[in-house]
């Protein structure tokens, strides 16, 4: 799968078909721990795919460097136009604010901010015009059936609607690829699926690629792809 799209015969098919993301060795260590042996993983545009593996076997460590997080020792990232190992701090910090959207496990939304001030602020951050930002943050609203709970806190809404608002914040930007570290992982199985529907759906609907991290193979069924990841290294890319 990865070596055709790696072949520079891509170039010369339309832009729209060259891949969204591609990682090729990727080597990465804390400390003297190696944790990633030599990653490869290639996805298309608006592409959905599933990353599964035990637990520690380095899935959480590879979005963290495909954000721009962590950095990495070898190997080369892209993703859109950006190569992230040749990027400077100032890149890097604008291709997470533009590129990519990322969901946690555990939400991370900003507790002071309202649902709608959470999906608002990448507008914000990337200096999207008020008028498109607040048509964009109703829209996403509605389309995470939050209209009605636009002024709460965190705090005060469930998981399941925090993750809805995470999923809202995620793609206010439009971004390319969004990188999800088990979304569903603190919901219970009507709200995850719930969670999964609209990740399919915006991604269908916005031709975002997904990157989903999950050990829950229901999960899958959103995907067009599944990999699996074993100590550091993608065993079916
Ligand atoms: N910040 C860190 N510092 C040191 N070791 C880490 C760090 N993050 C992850 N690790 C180690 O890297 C390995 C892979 O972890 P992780 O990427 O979180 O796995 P997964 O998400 O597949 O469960 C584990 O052995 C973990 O202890
Ligand atoms: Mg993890």
């Amino acid at each position: 799968m990865n070596s055709n799209l790696k072949s520079p015969a891509a170039s010369t098919t339309s832009a729209t078909t060259q891949p969204v993301l591609e990682v090729s060795a990727v080597h990465k260590a804390y400390g003297k721990v190696e944790v990633l042996h030599g990653v490869d993983l290639t996805i298309a545009a608006g592409e959905r795919v599933a990353l599964m593996g035990p637990s520690g076997s380095g899935k959480s460590t590879l979005l963290n460097c495909l954000s721009g997080i962590e950095p990495i020792d070898a190997g080369a990232i892209r993703v859109g136009s950006y190569a992230l190992s040749h990027a400077s701090e100032s890149e890097l910090e604008r291709y997470r604010r533009e590129c990519i959207g990322y969901i946690f496990q555990s939400f991370h939304l900003l507790p002071t901010l309202s649902a709608l001030e959470n999906i608002e602020l990448p507008g914000q951050l990337i200096g999207m015009p008020t008028a498109e930002r607040t048509e964009r943050v109703q829209t996403l609203l509605d389309a995470v059936g939050l209209t009605h709970r636009a002024d709460h806190k965190p705090d005060a809404m469930s998981g399941g609607e925090r993750q809805r608002v995470a999923i809202a914040r995620a793609i206010m930007h439009r971004p390319q690829v969004i990188l999800a570290d088990e979304p569903t992982g603190s919901l219970d199985s009507t709200s995850g699926d719930r969670i999964l529907d609209l990740l399919e759906s915006l991604s269908r609907q916005y031709s975002i690629a997904l990157l989903l991290v999950t050990h829950e193979s229901s999960a899958t069924r959103i995907c067009e792809r599944v990999v699996h990841m074993k100590d550091g290294c993608i065993v079916n890319a």
